[in-house]
């Protein structure tokens, strides 16, 4: 979605539909607000005195203007008493979705009446920009028969203070190219398995790097018996679709050094394997690339802002089956780092793609890796659907991940990485076995990973509860959620700034 921003007094906007903030218990229309109700002859001070509108979170309302102003509507959206970044975020995907539903092609945000704090503007217009963009997403799907898509194809912010011009449209650039890197993991993530085979992620993640002209590889089931991947190939054996493994390599550093890696969860579909999944709801196993559509994502937005940092994307890519091929429990594979393990449960297939992903990334230079990955429904049991899990092995690495996810407005936790969670997943034959039992499984799942990652500062971020959710939220409709899209592209925008160039 475009979002632009303008620079003009308000009561001047040509536009469907002008969106003010308005703060719990204001009694009477301040600042741009107070313009409009002059121009509309003071119907707002009347619905604010009479307490027809009280600006509660998320309330809204929307008068027709009918000439009375060049703009078509005015919608009232609540913020609250005290507004945050979050609520102003969730204000504007609020009215995003009630401009969705009146065909409303351009939604125009009046920055000044959401602004308590004027240095707060580039923050403000982001917020604005990412909760309309991100409420507004709508996955198109398959239906011959033609459904209701309407789409707002445009938002604009603006501001009346000149002076403030530029923090606004950086803000704005921002919501823009978070908002389509989250979107685009959204809809990687809702395309259905036949249509996102490992095949057609490494075309999404190629696309991406073709755009923005970055360097990338994609290997074939040869190249990984060369690397001797046995864990991708292994998962890979039992299905006729073929594993990919993509490396994309954004290089926005003089030198390939302090190289941030990114390693996503790509398996196209999960049905457990020879350790078949139950079939209630096994078609969410769709999703189970949400981390590699979160690092595609990511990518996405690095593409649009160009930061000087360097970033390194792999995604190693298969779809878990039962098949006559297929590993068995019992099965003991050897990884590309040398490590054997002991596969006593095919659907804990995640790690063992990861563990070659891992030390790929490591081959090609990574120096902090994080892993995304829908790795266990433990992690839903522990945290619930709103919070990703996190497991690490360096604790300033992590202090990192947890601010940028803070800024990006995502919910983490992290786990603990104490000893005695290593020792489950210790095989009697080989290194490891790929499942610890149920005890702690989002722990063990994680730590499997972290022996990949070695002395590398390493966090991993389990999305199983978060980048699927099961009925509309704030931000998203039901589906992929593009979990820690933002998050990944915030951390690599952190390490930009504070880089000083050689
Ligand atoms: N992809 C699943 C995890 C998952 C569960 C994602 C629910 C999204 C929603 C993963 O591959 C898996 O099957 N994990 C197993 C691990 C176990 C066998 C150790 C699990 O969580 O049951
Ligand atoms: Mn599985
Ligand atoms: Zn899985």
């Amino acid at each position: 979605m475009k979002i632009s921003t303008t620079v003009q007094e308000i009561v001047d906007l040509q536009t469907d539909c002008l969106v003010l903030g308005v703060l719990e218990g204001e009694k009477k229309p301040e600042g741009a607000l107070s313009q409009i109700d002059q121009k509309l002859e003071g119907q707002i001070s009347s619905l604010l005195a009479e307490g027809d509108f009280l600006g509660k979170n998320k309330e809204t309302l929307t008068l027709y203007t009918f000439g009375k102003l060049p703009s078509k509507r005015i919608m009232l959206v609540g913020l609250g008493k005290e507004p945050t970044f979050e609520s102003v975020r969730g204000a504007a995907a609020t009215a995003i979705r009630i401009g969705l539903n009146d065909k409303v092609d351009q939604l125009v945000f009046c920055l000044e009446s959401y602004l308590i704090d004027t240095t707060q503007a580039q923050e403000m217009a982001h917020a604005l920009g990412e909760g309309a963009a991100l409420g507004g997403y709508r996955f198109k799907g398959y239906a011959w028969e033609e459904r209701e898509y309407h789409q707002v194809d445009s938002v604009v912010i603006a501001t009346s203070l000149s002076d403030q011009e530029a923090e606004v449209s950086r803000g704005a650039q921002i919501a823009e190219a978070f908002s389509a890197g989250t979107n685009l993991a959204r809809d990687l993530v809702n395309t259905p398995g036949n249509k996102m085979t490992p095949a057609q992620i490494a075309d999404a993640a190629v696309a991406v790097a073709q755009r923005y002209g970055m360097e990338y590889e994609v290997l074939e089931r040869e190249d990984m018996e060369k690397l001797g991947m046995g864990g991708l190939l292994g998962v890979a054996q039992g299905s006729a679709q073929p594993p990919k493994l993509i490396a994309i390599k954004y290089k926005g550093a003089q030198n390939w050094d302090d190289v941030l890696g990114f390693v996503g969860k790509g398996i196209s579909f999960d049905t457990g394997g020879i350790s078949l999944k139950p079939g209630l709801k096994m078609e969410e196993m769709i999703g189970d690339m949400g981390g590699a559509a979160a690092v595609i994502g990511a990518l996405e937005a690095l593409g649009r802002l160009k930061p000087s940092v360097n970033v390194l994307a792999v995604i190693p890519s298969a779809e878990n089956m039962p098949s006559g091929t297929a590993l068995k429990p019992g099965d003991i594979i050897t990884t590309m780092s040398g490590r054997t393990v002991e596969v006593l449960n095919t659907d804990a297939e995640g790690r063992l793609v990861l563990a070659d992903g891992v030390s790929y990334a490591k081959k090609l230079g990574a120096d902090y890796i994080v892993d995304v990955a829908t790795l266990t429904g433990a992690v839903l049991v522990a945290l619930g659907t709103c919070t990703t899990g996190v497991v690490t092995n360096d604790d300033d690495f992590v202090d990192e991940v947890l601010h940028a996810a803070a800024d990006a407005g995502e919910l983490v936790w992290q786990l603990p990485s104490f000893k005695p969670y290593k020792e489950q997943i210790k095989s009697r034959v080989a290194d490891l076995k790929n499942t610890g039992g149920r005890n702690a499984g989002s722990i063990t799942g994680g730590l499997f990973i972290g022996a990949f990652a070695e002395e590398t500062p390493w966090v991993h971020l389990d999305i199983a509860g978060t980048s699927w959710a099961d009925k509309q939220e704030e931000l998203s409709p039901q589906g992929g959620t593009g979990a820690m899209t933002r998050t990944l592209a915030v951390l690599a925008m952190g390490r930009s700034a504070n880089r000083t160039e050689e």
